[in-house]
């Protein structure tokens, strides 16, 4: 048990990565990942594999850094873009970690929560020997309650739990056995089927509220069907750090999809997380927002004309 995916992703780079080990990390990825990988000193062995509408290209990963490591991936839902890993590169992303002795890090954050189709399965249950699962109770419950989990490869296990043991022991025990009984009991199953429509209404109700107020080529909404969050695209002109900034002050909190990517080569636009707000509340965001990117907009068409 971990206090959450946040600290899966360290232990698992504590554990898996030595010093001058390369380690492949999707283009674009979550700020949570590089962020640590970047303060435990391996800013310069992440190699940044560019992600399509199949997930990972392992090809290019494989073209980058054949020897690498291993592959942080999200492949039930790219983080932030939203698409499922394809099967055939599930396929090829265990092949090359197999063929190269690497492990694959399979961060699986919202699965829980889609909304059309059934998933694919996991890395992990295709290949238990190579993958080390990182799982959460943050999305499906809350994120204050800091309760996740890590499934290791037997081999190491013991190596997960030393180094678990060393940072702060374990998360506490009320809480586990408080989720464990209410899992017995089917709560958490029958919270899950309801919140997944609670959240397919405010997806909904988010796309349809947006697309009605921010013309075409402002913001446009990237497609996807499951998950707690959206990406919305911006202009090209639009920085979307500054509508970060401009819509924390109209009392809107987003966050930049620039930043996911590596230096060089990100595209403006904006995470919007839908979890945890009534529909009023979502209609006043997507107002609110909607009024910082069109008047940003506006004036940087003002300022080229
Ligand atoms: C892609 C991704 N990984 C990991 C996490 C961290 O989750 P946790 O709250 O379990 O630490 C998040 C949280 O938003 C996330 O979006």
């Amino acid at each position: 048990m971990t206090s959450g995916t946040q600290q899966g992703l360290f232990l698992s780079s504590q554990v898996l990565l030595g010093p001058d080990d390369h380690v492949w990390v999707e283009n674009p990825a979550y700020r949570g990942l590089t962020a640590v990988l970047e303060s435990t000193g391996h800013r310069d062995s992440m190699v940044r594999v560019p992600v399509d509408s199949e997930g990972i290209d392992v090809q290019a990963g494989i073209r980058m850094a054949p020897h690498a490591r291993g592959a942080f991936v999200t492949p039930s839902r790219q983080y932030p873009l939203g698409m499922p890993m394809s099967m055939s590169r599930r396929n090829a992303l265990l092949a090359w970690a197999r063929g190269n002795n690497g492990w694959v890090v399979e961060d699986d954050y919202d699965s829980e929560l889609r909304y059309e189709g059934y998933p694919f399965p996991s890395l992990q249950g295709l290949d238990p020997e190579r993958v080390i699962y990182l799982g959460t109770f943050s999305k499906v419950l809350f994120p204050s309650l800091r309760l996740g989990y890590v499934i290791a490869p037997d081999d190491l296990v013991d190596a997960f739990c030393g180094a678990r043991i060393l940072m702060d022991r374990h998360p506490p025990n009320a809480d586990q056995h408080v989720l464990a009984a209410s899992m017995a009991d089917g709560h958490l199953e029958r919270h899950i089927r309801r919140v997944r429509n609670v959240y397919a209404d405010h997806r909904a109700l988010l796309i349809e509220a947006l697309t009605a107020m921010l013309p075409r080529d402002v913001a446009w909404i990237e497609p996807g069907d499951q998950g707690m969050h959206l990406v919305l695209w911006l202009a090209q002109s639009i920085d979307d750090r500054l509508v970060v900034d401009l819509a924390a002050k109209a009392g809107v909190s987003v966050r930049p999809v620039s930043t996911t990517f590596a230096p060089g080569t990100g595209c403006p636009g904006l995470v919007l997380g839908f979890g945890g707000y009534s529909r009023e509340q979502m209609k006043t965001a997507a107002e609110r927002l909607a009024a910082v990117v069109n008047k940003l907009a506006r004036s940087r068409a003002a300022r080229r004309a």
